[in-house]
């Protein structure tokens, strides 16, 4: 497979945001925010709820206008007329924006018309789209009966309906059944290895390690680090991660209980960071050694059994639980409560 030096000087830069900032009211969503998209790659906005991914996003395609910053696409500045740069651009916002009572075919040709396709050309394109994204039988089918997994296919096809070179993402695999998220994540993989650079937000870890070359972790409208993929692990590969899983004969043991041995556990073990691993699990993070006999006479101690203690390759999650202080857990948590209450 052919794969493109991304640290290649004299790459281009597909996008470039310096100091964008967005403010609603004494909130301030978008807290001065530099990164640069190189041509061909994808980039990950990854964060919890509420930390600015959709209004940088917003700002980016022009849906918000920023309050301080500018925006530059493949080297030219469209800050204050983003909608200038719409033919480079394909948008696919974390909900529909498309037109419920047509079909999946006729939406789609109704957004080429948009972007001032011809018939014939856009007709051409929007069945190879359907063909694409496995909605072919469904091409003539109201896009209101469609399932949460078509609507975000065909929003997607329908962001591509003009071959744009950057396509934008917000959380194109929330909310979704599982076969149809993994057929995202192929396409829009096989989308970037055709050439297309791709800007996306999640909130899902594992999503973000699998799609992106590079990440940038957003908390509360800053980043808080961005790298390769690569960098990011590299930097936790000399920590040693063991998760224990613990049991109590009598009564249950939930992470409520295990909150109060984080203190004299870190009293015991300096040296050692302890987090909850959900249920009645931990981990321990450690450059060190750890010798488990000492462990597991602290949990005798107070009545509580250590079951089972295995290695954890550390992972893209370790560096973000470290970097943004932010249990991957507590994260999906909130996402689940949701601002909008799911969505469709
Ligand atoms: N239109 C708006 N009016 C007021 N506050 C907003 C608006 N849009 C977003 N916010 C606030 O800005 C912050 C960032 O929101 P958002 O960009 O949607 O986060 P994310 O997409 O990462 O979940 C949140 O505190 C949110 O409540
Ligand atoms: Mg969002």
């Amino acid at each position: 497979m052919l794969r493109v030096d991304r640290e290649a000087p004299g790459d281009m830069v597909a996008i470039e945001a310096r100091g964008l900032v967005k403010r609603f009211g004494d909130i301030e969503a978008v807290a001065g925010v530099d990164f640069d998209v190189r041509e061909g790659e994808v980039f990950g906005f990854l964060g919890p709820n509420g930390a600015g991914k959709t209004t940088t996003i917003n700002m980016l395609t022009g849906l918000a206008r920023p309050d301080a910053g500018t925006i530059r696409f493949l080297g030219r500045e469209y800050t204050s007329d983003v909608k200038k740069a719409q033919h480079l651009m394909g948008v696919v916002p974390d909900e529909s924006n498309l037109w419920p009572e047509l079909s999946g075919f006729d939406n789609l040709c109704f957004c080429g018309a948009l972007y001032g396709m011809r018939g014939h050309e856009r007709a051409a394109r929007a069945r190879e789209l359907l063909d694409t994204f496995g909605l072919a039988d469904a091409a003539h089918r109201k896009f209101a009966g469609y399932s949460r997994g078509m609507k975000r296919k065909l929003t997607i096809a329908a962001g591509l309906i003009h071959r744009p070179q950057i396509l934008f993402l917000d959380e194109p695999t929330t909310g979704i059944d599982v076969a149809s998220a993994r057929q995202i994540r192929q396409l829009l993989s096989g989308l970037n290895k055709a050439g297309t650079t791709v800007f996306l937000t999640t909130h899902y870890i594992e999503e973000a390690e699998r799609l992106c070359d590079r990440i940038a972790f957003i908390v509360g409208g800053k980043l808080a680090q961005v790298d390769t993929l690569a960098h990011l692990i590299r930097d936790v590969q000399g920590q040693r991660v063991i998760e224990l899983a613990l049991s109590r004969a009598l009564e249950g043991l939930g992470p409520q209980v295990l909150m109060e041995f984080m203190g004299p556990l870190r009293e015991a073990f300096p040296g050692v960071e302890f987090e909850s691993a959900g249920g009645a699990a931990l981990r321990a993070h450690t450059r060190e050694t750890l010798a488990l006999a000492p462990v597991v006479r602290f949990f005798e101690d107070r009545g509580v059994d250590v079951t089972e203690a295995k290695a954890i390759r550390p992972s893209l999650e370790d560096v973000f639980v470290r970097v943004t202080g932010i249990a991957a857990e507590q994260m999906r948590r909130e996402k689940e409560r949701g601002p909008k209450g799911g969505g469709s």
